[in-house]
C-alpha cells in the first residue's frame, strides 16, 4: 500500500491553475521532498493532500483511504504543519502543547509527559511559561512543529517548516524529523531550499507552475540532470593567453575574464581535462590550481526550471 497516491490532481482558483494534473506516489517510511519556488503550488498541494481543500479534479488516496470520499478518516491519522500557523496569542507554550494533546484525546498524564519530552527535544523547556505572542517567529514555529507530535500519526505533512528558524534550529529540526523517519514515520516536506530536501529526503519532486518537472531520488536527480561538471583552474598567464590557448575545444564552455581563473563547463570532464592540460603545456602556461565540481542539486533545480520555461516559450 502507498502512503500517498495522487493521480492527475488539479486545483483551479478561477483562471489560475495552481496545481496542474500532478501524480504523486509516496511509499511508507519515505521522506518525500516537494521542492519549488514561491507560487509553484506547494501549499495548494499540501492542502489537498491533507483534505483541507478539495481538488478541482483528480483522485487521491491517503493511507489506503479514498481522501475525497472520507476526509475525516484521513485526518485522524495524519499530522499537518501549515505554512500559516493559526495560534492563540495568549496561550503559553506548555498550554499549547497540552491543549493539543487534549484535542487529540491523549489522556492527561500521558499528555503531560509527552509535552515535557517534546519541549525538551525542541528546546522549548525554558520558554514554557511564555505566551505565544511573546515568542519569536522561529520559537513559534518550533512550538507548532513540536505540538504536532503530541499525537501518534502515520504520515506528517510540513509546509516550509524551517522558515524563520536560525541555522542551528533548522538543522535540529531536520535531524529530529530524520530520526522520526528512521523509526517509521512517513514525511511529506515542502521547501524552496534545496540543501534541506537533499539532507532529509529519500525522494524529491520538483514543482513549477503547478506541474511536476522531475521526480526521483536526490542521487538519481544529480546523476540524471547533473552530468555537467565545472572545472576551475588558475594559471600564471593572463586571460588573453589562456583564451587563445583553449579556443575551439569542442563539448565545453570556457569562461575567462575573471583574473587568473578560468572555468570550463563540460559533460565530459575527463576528456576535456586532458585536452586542456595538453594545450596549456604546449603554450608554456603553468597551472597553479585545479578543481572540479559536480553540479549541485541547486544547479539541477535552476537548470530544470530554466529548461521548462524555455520550452514554454518555444
Ligand atoms: N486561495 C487562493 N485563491 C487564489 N489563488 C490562489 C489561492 N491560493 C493560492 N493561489 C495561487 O496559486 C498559486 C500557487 O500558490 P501556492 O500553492 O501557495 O504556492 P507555494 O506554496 O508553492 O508558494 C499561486 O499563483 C497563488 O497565487
Ligand atoms: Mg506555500
Amino acid at each position: 500500500m502507498k502512503c500517498i497516491s495522487a493521480a492527475a490532481l488539479s486545483k483551479e482558483y478561477g483562471d489560475t491553475r495552481a496545481v496542474d494534473r500532478i501524480d504523486l506516489n509516496v511509499e511508507p517510511g519515505q521522506s518525500f521532498g516537494f521542492l519549488g519556488a514561491n507560487g509553484a503550488g506547494k501549499s495548494t498541494t499540501i492542502k489537498m493532500l491533507t483534505t483541507l481543500i478539495r481538488p478541482t479534479s483528480g483522485s487521491l488516496n491517503i493511507l489506503g483511504v479514498d481522501a475525497l470520499r472520507d476526509p475525516l478518516r484521513v485526518r485522524r491519522r495524519i499530522g499537518v504543519v501549515l505554512q500559516q500557523p493559526s495560534y492563540e496569542p495568549t496561550l503559553s507554550v506548555e498550554r499549547s502543547m497540552t491543549k493539543y494533546g487534549m484535542m487529540w484525546g491523549v489522556p492527561g498524564s500521558e499528555s503531560r509527559s509527552r509535552a515535557e519530552r517534546l519541549m525538551r527535544d525542541f528546546g522549548l523547556a525554558d520558554l514554557r511559561r511564555k505566551r505565544n505572542e511573546d515568542l519569536s517567529i522561529g520559537q513559534r514555529r518550533r512550538v507548532q512543529v513540536a505540538r504536532e507530535f503530541m499525537h501518534d500519526m502515520d504520515l506528517l505533512f510540513l509546509d516550509e517548516p524551517t522558515v524563520g528558524l536560525d541555522p542551528a534550529a533548522r538543522r535540529e529540526l531536520l535531524d529530529y524529523l530524520k530520526e522520526k523517519a528512521t523509526s517509521g514515520l512517513t514525511i511529506f516536506y515542502t521547501t524552496h531550499i534545496l540543501s534541506e530536501a537533499d539532507y532529509l529526503c529519500d525522494n524529491i519532486a520538483i514543482i513549477q507552475k503547478g506541474r511536476i518537472l522531475a521526480s526521483d531520488t536526490p542521487a538519481a536527480l544529480k546523476k540524471r540532470l547533473g552530468r555537467q561538471k565545472t572545472i576551475t583552474l588558475r594559471t600564471n598567464a593572463d586571460d588573453h593567453a589562456v583564451s587563445a590557448a583553449l579556443a575551439g575545444i569542442p563539448d565545453c564552455v570556457v569562461q575567462t575574464g575573471m583574473g587568473a581563473s578560468v572555468t570550463i563547463e563540460t559533460a565530459k570532464p575527463e576528456h576535456i581535462l586532458m585536452e586542456v592540460l595538453g594545450r596549456l603545456r604546449k603554450n608554456g602556461i603553468k597551472m597553479r590550481e585545479i578543481s572540479a565540481e559536480a553540479a549541485t542539486l541547486e544547479d539541477i533545480f535552476l537548470e530544470t526550471i530554466r529548461d521548462a520555461s524555455g520550452s514554454e516559450t518555444g
